[in-house]
């Protein structure tokens, strides 16, 4: 990290996860250290515990994993402590289409995850922290367990911590299988248990009912590591990047149709057009057709939409949601029926099965994009497709559900006339059978 945090980086970039990521060696601890790594963990061991929790309350830190919840008073719900065990649970099963945020973050400055794994901990009392990790990317697993492993040897976890000694803290880095459904914070905890992955009813919620049905914080990747720059610069230096309800600072992926794709740290209010041109600008002799703010479960927008702020609040009041933040860009070149294809078929394969609006619907909607596709739909399909969709929206179990059906309602809505493309009016329809031109 800078020493002087608060200048902001040419342009709209604000580089604090993401400021040592071309440093030499950078996931190491003394590459870490030597940016003021872990002051941040060495202020909150002199804190009280609740004081740290009502610090992040006061910087208006809102769950990076795509929904958004003020993470200080998800911490707060916590019940008070009853001498059993209660658990910290980071979710880096990142998995959302076009988001690569967490994994390139784990890769590239473990130490501030770890940092914020201990601090958070000690905030809400738990001893004993586990990180859930996408399965498939098993580079990141060895990098997380090295670096676990630095942390305990230079005693910055383990035994004997905080200002009495008295306090310890265990970190788990576990891998999952590879699951989409695994990312949804209840589903997780079944897997974490050595279950197959599906999303529990809630409430109770994860906080009061969690990891082996104790009291539980899930927090994404980014949240967690965005805690050890509040604990070293304070709420005021958070705050002041960032809207009023949208504070602070973000990684946004950008991909797609861009001369330079690739991870971009910026206040929240940054536009899409700012970050277009920060990625290099659309690639040469192309222009923008239509983009995701939040992956493909969040609907797409258009140019018109290119100078929103990318807040949650601004996001929403344009018709989409900012979620992870994945920002996908495709010119005039892509099929948005072909893109949209392509993520049904997703959400079909990922669906965990545990309802039927989903489990049925996605591969509903799945047969008619491939028959609207391949040009051989009915006219009828369109407006079946947004059937199909609404009976899933809302109506399903979690939000893997309501996320197929995004995409469609709103592709159908900016492009219909794509999706009527690909149908075509039956002969028999062309040509009626009429009985008395045969007898
Ligand atoms: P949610 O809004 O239901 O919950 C958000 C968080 O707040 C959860 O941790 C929940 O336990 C907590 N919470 C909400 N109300 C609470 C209450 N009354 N008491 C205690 N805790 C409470 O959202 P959900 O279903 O957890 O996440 C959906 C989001 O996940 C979507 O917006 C999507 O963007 C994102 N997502 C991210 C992916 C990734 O790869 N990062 C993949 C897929 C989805
Ligand atoms: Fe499973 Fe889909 Fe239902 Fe979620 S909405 S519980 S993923 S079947």
């Amino acid at each position: 990290m800078s020493t002087d945090v608060s200048a902001t980086a040419p342009g709209r970039l604000t580089p604090v996860l993401t400021d040592n990521w071309d440093a030499d060696r950078s996931w190491t601890l003394e590459s870490y250290r030597s940016t003021g790594g872990y002051e941040g963990w060495r202020k909150a061991l002199t804190m009280d515990p609740a004081d740290i929790v009502t610090l992040v309350k006061e910087s208006g830190l809102r769950g990076r994993g795509g929904a958004g919840f003020p993470t200080g008073l998800k911490w707060s719900f916590l019940p008070k402590p009853d001498g059993g065990p209660r658990y910290l649970v980071v979710n880096a099963d990142e998995s959302e289409p076009g988001t690569c945020k967490d994994v390139p973050l784990m890769l590239a400055n473990p130490h501030s995850l770890i940092e914020g794994v201990a601090i958070t901990s000690y905030a809400i009392g738990s001893v004993k922290a586990f990180i859930y990790l996408r399965g498939e990317t098993v580079h990141v697993y060895r990098r997380l367990l090295a670096a676990v492993r630095e942390a305990r040897e230079a005693g910055l976890i383990g035994t004997g911590l905080g200002p009495d000694g008295t306090y310890e803290l265990d970190v788990v880095v576990h891998a999952g299988a590879g699951a989409y459904i695994c990312g949804e914070e209840t589903a997780l905890l079944d897997s974490l248990e050595g279950r197959r992955g599906q999303p529990r009813l809630k409430p109770p919620f994860p906080a009061v009912a969690g990891l082996y049905a104790r009291p539980t914080v899930v927090n994404n990747v980014e949240s967690i590591a965005s805690v050890p720059g509040i604990l070293r610069h304070g709420t005021e230096w958070f705050t002041a990047m960032g809207t009023e309800k949208s504070t602070g600072h973000g990684i946004f992926s950008v991909s797609g149709h861009v001369r330079n794709p690739g991870q971009f740290e910026a206040p929240f209010g940054i536009t899409m057009r700012e970050l277009i041109e920060l990625a290099g600008g659309m690639r040469k002799g192309h222009r923008l057709k239509f983009w995701t703010p939040g992956g493909s479960s969040t609907p797409i927008l258009t140019e018109a939409d290119l100078d929103v702020p990318l807040d949650y609040e601004s996001v929403g009041a344009a018709g989409s949601m900012l979620a992870t933040r994945a920002l996908m860009v495709f010119d005039e070149t892509t099929s948005v029926v072909r893109v949209i294809a392509r993520w049904t078929d997703f959400y079909q394969h990922e669906s965990c099965g545990k309802c039927t609006p989903c489990r049925e619907g996605t591969y509903w909607m799945k047969q008619v994009m491939h028959r609207i596709e391949s040009g051989t739909a009915l006219p009828s399909d369109v407006d079946l497709l947004l059937d199909v969709s609404a009976n899933i929206a809302g109506r399903s179990f979690c939000a893997l559900g309501d996320a197929s059906a995004v995409p469609i309602q709103s592709g159908i809505q900016h492009f219909r006339a794509e999706f009527e493309a690909g149908t075509h009016t039956p002969a028999w329809e062309l040509f009626p059978y009429e009985a008395s031109t045969v007898f």
